[in-house]
This record gives C-alpha cells, structure tokens and sequence, in this order.
C-alpha cells in the first residue's frame, strides 16, 4: 500500500448495514488512500454479531485505526441470531468483541488523531436516545409514541433493542450521559475534538426527515451544546440515512451513511463510501458535497 498524503486523512462512514448483499459488496471496496489514513464506523454495521464480526475485521486488515461506535442496529437481538444477549450484555460483547481485533469503542481511551489537521481527540460516542426529540404537541415520551402509533411510524427499537438491566432505553441513554459527561470533563482544556456518535448530537438535523415523528428514535436534547462544549473540530454521525453536511456555530455535522440498498440505488449519483473529515479543506472533503 502507498502513502498518498502525508499525515493521512480521518475518514468516516456509518450505516453499513452489510446484511445486505450489494452493501457488502460496497464495503468490501473500501480502502484507505494512505496507510496513516484512521476510519470512524459510526454505528448501524448490521444486525447479526456474525456480519458486525465480518465488516469491522475486514476493515481493521486495512486501516491502521478503526474507531467504532454502536448503531441502534447493534443493539437489537433479532430472533435469527445466534446471539441472543440483550442490552448492556450485548454491547459488552461487542466491546470485547471489538478488543480482540484491535477496534476502537467508547470503551477504550480516547485516542488522538496527529495527522492532517490534528491534533485532536477522536471521541467516539455511545449515547442512545430517550425520547426528548418530541412530536410537535406532545409533552412527555408516553404523549409522543401516541402520535407515533397512530401514525403507523413506530421504530423496531420498540421490539428488539432491549434495555436490560436497565427498566428502559432512556434510563440507559442517562446513564450513558452521565459516564461519558464524566470522561469528557477530564480532557485537558482547550482539547479539540472530533465527536463520533450514531444519533444526531442536535434536534435541528432530524426537521429533514419525511416522518417527523420519528425523530424521538433519534437523540437527546442533553447533547445540543456539545460541540460547543468540547469544542469539536467536527461532528460525525449516521441513523437518518440522509447523508449530508450541516454547520451549528461554525462546527461541521457529517451525515456519513451508506443506508440500505433501496435508498441509495435510487439516488441519482452512486454511494460517496468513505467521508473526508479532516484535514479541513482537502478538496474530496470540501468538493460536490449535494448528495
Ligand atoms: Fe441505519
Ligand atoms: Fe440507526
């Protein structure tokens, strides 16, 4: 493999979702541009733990660094697999998982990113959600999934993403704040940051979604100031499967998905693969970025 740029480039992608034959295919085709370049794989790899298995080695034979953080996807405990940990068991499997072919989690020290455009702590995120991105009209969570139901939009989080031991997802998504609010305070100040995390850090990205009610399946409203607050280079994430590029006082949000076939086949350019996230201005970063 030859060195193209020097220092390298952070790249980013997310909702791999490799049970999918042609998304396999894609990912299979993934390869970095210079061996310094790092890969952060924001959540949604697939459902199985086999096919997470799968895609994360592949990818870490190629990277020097993959940093990985949990989709929604991960977490379920579908019927066909053979793994049937629920919740935080789960999670701690893939952790492990993760540990024995070198990738990165939450879990792990964060690590730095020294190439172009660094130095910066990369931060990956596992958050989940709890129910704060409401429907327009509803006061609480029990008022929201209401409006859900009755509009026939109901996320398959509700019947396979287990919250065990907690009593429910959003007891588990306080938790995760807490702890991760815990280790961000032990950055040294003026610490830069990248912040990887699958659901959108800020409400205001969801508003493109075609169902809004949906949106209480996507965040927290407890993240909004973060990327002031730990001053991020930038912010990466996946879930809406709406690839695209937005700025919250001056901070660049990545929308990284692949998403499923059906969706990115009807798209009139192919699927982008891998996002340029620093160093800032590289003309792939920076270039054609309509989807
Ligand atoms: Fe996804
Ligand atoms: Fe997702």
């Amino acid at each position: 493999m030859t060195t193209s740029r020097p220092g390298g480039s952070l790249l980013a992608v997310s909702d791999l979702h490799v049970g999918y034959p042609e998304n396999r295919t894609l990912v299979e085709s993934f390869v970095p541009g210079s061996d310094e370049d790092w890969l952060l794989v924001a959540g949604d790899v697939a459902d199985r733990v086999e096919d997470i298995y799968w895609a994360l080695r592949l990818l870490k034979e190629r990277f020097s660094t993959v940093v990985w953080v949990p989709g929604n996807h991960e977490l379920w405990t579908p019927r066909q697999d053979t793994v049937q940990l629920r919740g935080v068991a789960r999670y701690e499997l893939l952790v492990e998982m993760c540990r024995r072919i070198g990738v990165l989690t939450p879990e792990d020290p964060y690590p730095v990113w020294t190439g172009a455009g660094g130095p910066v702590t990369v931060v990956p995120l596992f958050l989940l959600y709890d129910y704060t991105f409401r429907p327009a009209g509803a006061q609480t969570k029990e008022a929201g999934l209401a409006l859900a139901h009755e509009a026939g939009i109901v996320c398959t989080d509700e019947y396979f993403l287990h919250p065990d031991p907690y009593p429910s997802r959003e007891d588990w998504c306080a938790a995760r704040l807490a702890l991760t609010e815990r280790r961000l305070a032990e950055l040294a100040p003026g610490t830069r940051t990248v912040l990887v995390n699958h659901f959108p850090l800020v409400r205001e990205v969801t508003d493109i979604l075609r169902y809004p009610v949906f949106a209480q399946w996507c965040g927290t409203v407890h993240t909004a100031d973060w990327h002031r607050r730990y001053q991020a280079a930038a912010v990466v994430y996946g879930h809406l499967h709406i690839p695209r590029v937005n700025w919250f006082d001056g901070v660049r949000f990545d929308e990284v998905s692949l998403g499923y076939p059906r969706e990115w086949q009807r798209r009139a350019k192919p699927p982008r693969g891998l996002r340029p996230i620093l160093p800032v201005g590289s003309p792939e970063r920076d270039a054609d970025l309509a989807w």
